[in-house]
């Protein structure tokens, strides 16, 4: 593909968290296309098993819901016994919750810290044992909600600003064996925002020109460059990076847009 960049994966052992749809679907299909091995993980034994189907791919499944550290554990093992190892864990599984703040409940706050922070914890905690033992690598998948504030997004930009702040404490305390760090895209393509916002909106092509516009760079992103980010950061170039976050966002973390004056 034009713009396509070429990471070599060869035999390497990867499990994509979230792996069934969005940036997590994109990301298994640019390690299998780079010659690794992939588990996939999605919340249901369903819902992997027809991602595994629909893409058509040799992968294999690791389905758990990552909200509940008992799954985790259960998800990395599955992987691992199926893989013969890892060598990447991607933590990509995560949810949206948007609102203003009087409308929050407690199920929503719970559920949002559980899966995008606390699953990121416990898979990565699960993995380090097989990680350490082959000097591999985590990417978490924060946000732009996780350096800047999100009006009707506090709870996820909690989440996600817990993501980031846990992949530089991680960091330090893994080196020099296991390298981690994170992605931090903007708006992207996915379920997350076309069906979850954009469709739902009542004004799509408003709302969709509404998103664009909020970065410099005047769009969204296609799930495709956050994955080719992720391979990047899970791959040799990018040995001598930890705890790092990437923002792949169009710019819309680089400060305040032109005002005008
Ligand atoms: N889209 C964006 O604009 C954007 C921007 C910045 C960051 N991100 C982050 O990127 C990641 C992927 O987002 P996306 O847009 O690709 O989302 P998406 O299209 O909504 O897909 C979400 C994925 O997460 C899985 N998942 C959700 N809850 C889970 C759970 N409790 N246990 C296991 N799997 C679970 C889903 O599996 P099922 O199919 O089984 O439901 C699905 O594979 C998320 O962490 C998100 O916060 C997204």
């Amino acid at each position: 593909m034009e713009g396509q960049v070429s990471f070599d994966f060869t035999g390497k052992r990867v499990l994509v968290t979230g792996g069934t749809r969005g940036i997590g679907r994109a990301a298994v299909e640019a390690f299998l296309a780079a010659g690794a091995h992939v588990a996939v993980n999605g919340r249901t034994e369903g819902s992997t098993a027809k991602a595994i189907a629909l893409l058509g791919i040799k992968a294999v499944a690791a389905p758990g819901d990552v909200a509940s550290a008992e799954q985790c554990r259960a998800v990395i093992a599955m992987a691992v016994r199926d893989l013969g190892g890892l060598d990447v864990l991607v933590n990509c599984a995560g949810i949206a919750r948007g609102g203003p703040v009087e409308s929050v409940t407690e199920t929503v706050w719970d559920d949002t810290l559980d899966t995008n922070l606390k699953g990121t914890f416990f898979c990565t905690q699960a993995a380090l044992p097989h990680l350490r033992a082959s000097k591999g690598n985590v990417v978490n998948l924060a946000s732009d909600a996780g350096l800047i504030g999100e009006v009707g997004l506090t709870v996820y930009c909690a989440s996600k600003g817990g993501v980031v702040n846990l992949t530089r404490a991680l960091a330090l305390e893994l080196a020099p064996d296991v390298r981690i760090n994170c992605v931090c895209p903007g708006y992207v393509d996915t379920d997350m925002v076309r069906r979850d916002v954009i469709d739902a909106s009542a004004d799509p092509k408003a709302t969709e020109a509404a998103l664009a516009a909020s970065a410099p760079l005047n769009r969204i992103a296609g799930p495709e460059e956050i994955a080719t980010a992720i391979l990047y950061l899970a791959s040799e170039q990018a040995r001598f990076m930890t705890g790092s976050a990437l923002q792949i966002d169009g710019g819309t973390t680089a400060g305040h847009p032109r005002s005008g004056a």
